[in-house]
């Protein structure tokens, strides 16, 4: 469809070395954008380069930490070194932390869920939007979380992280709205990624499944397949919103 066409866009997307993040990567590029695939783990994110270039896409990777204020910053001088300009960016990182209730909630996990999870996405979008800017305009998405908008038992870190990204996104947005730039945020329910099925044993992944309405939890391309027509001109007057990708799950 063109106008989910992005030739010519150069388009980051951070945590793109797995799950989610290598899903929409791997889309932006079937999309004809060139990607900048980036991630803290360097060898799995050339793995997803290299499949997009293989299907005949463009794609470069750029190890970065998203909580380091300074990689967000190298990584978008990448991006305009390698495609010429950007365009797009998808702040996908992110991690699950400890599970306690607050009361007991590990001091150093609060902190590195809030640096990598919150801290990461604005820094992100400190480098990005002026250099998208520059660029003549473009679209930001923000992975947030059913968890941004309801609570979820030990888990503060990271449902407090994800409240606080919508609030961002809802800001960045308002600010750049007359000046080309188009800034959501999406929240998926429970999907399947390593993120689940490394920390979860299969009864539990079952349970997960019977707390969505459709019985199941998602996958990566629904949640793909969301952002990208958020980032796409076919979504050109939606900007500064939390869009679900959720299988009902708040619907309850
Ligand atoms: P995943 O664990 O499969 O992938 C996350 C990627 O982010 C990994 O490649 C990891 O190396 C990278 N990463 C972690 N910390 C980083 C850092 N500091 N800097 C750069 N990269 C870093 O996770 P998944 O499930 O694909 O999650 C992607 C996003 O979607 C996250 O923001 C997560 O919170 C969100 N999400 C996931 C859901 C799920 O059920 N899987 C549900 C709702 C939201």
């Amino acid at each position: 469809m063109a106008e989910q066409d992005f030739s010519g866009k150069t388009a980051i997307v951070t945590g793109a070395a797995s799950g989610i993040g290598a899903v929409v990567a791997e889309e932006l590029a079937a999309r004809r954008a060139h990607v900048i695939v980036s991630d803290l783990n360097e060898s799995d994110a050339a793995e997803v380069a290299d499949r997009i270039r293989d299907a005949g896409g463009k794609a470069d990777v750029c190890a970065a930490d998203v909580a380091d204020a300074d990689a967000s910053r190298r990584l978008v001088e990448f991006a305009q070194e390698k495609g010429g300009s950007l365009h797009l960016a998808v702040n996908n990182a992110g991690i699950g932390g400890a599970t306690e209730p607050t009361g007991d909630y590990p001091l150093e996990s609060w902190r590195k869920v809030i640096d990598v999870n919150l801290n990461g996405v604005f820094y992100g979008m400190r480098f990005q939007i002026p250099a998208i800017l520059e660029a003549g305009g473009g679209a930001i998405v923000n992975m947030a979380s059913i968890l941004g908008s309801v609570g979820f038992h030990n888990t503060s870190a990271y449902v407090a992280a994800k409240h606080a990204v919508l609030g961002l996104t809802k800001t960045a947005a308002i600010e750049y709205a007359q000046k080309g730039i188009r800034i959501n945020s999406v929240g998926p329910a429970f999907i399947n990624t390593p993120l689940l099925s490394k920390n979860l044993d299969q009864a539990t992944l079952d349970g997960l499944a019977g707390m969505h309405p459709m019985g199941r939890i998602g996958t990566c391309e629904e949640v793909s397949a969301l952002t990208c027509f958020l980032l796409s001109d076919r979504a050109s007057f939606i900007t500064g919103s939390y869009h679900l990708v959720d299988g009902g799950y708040t619907a309850q």
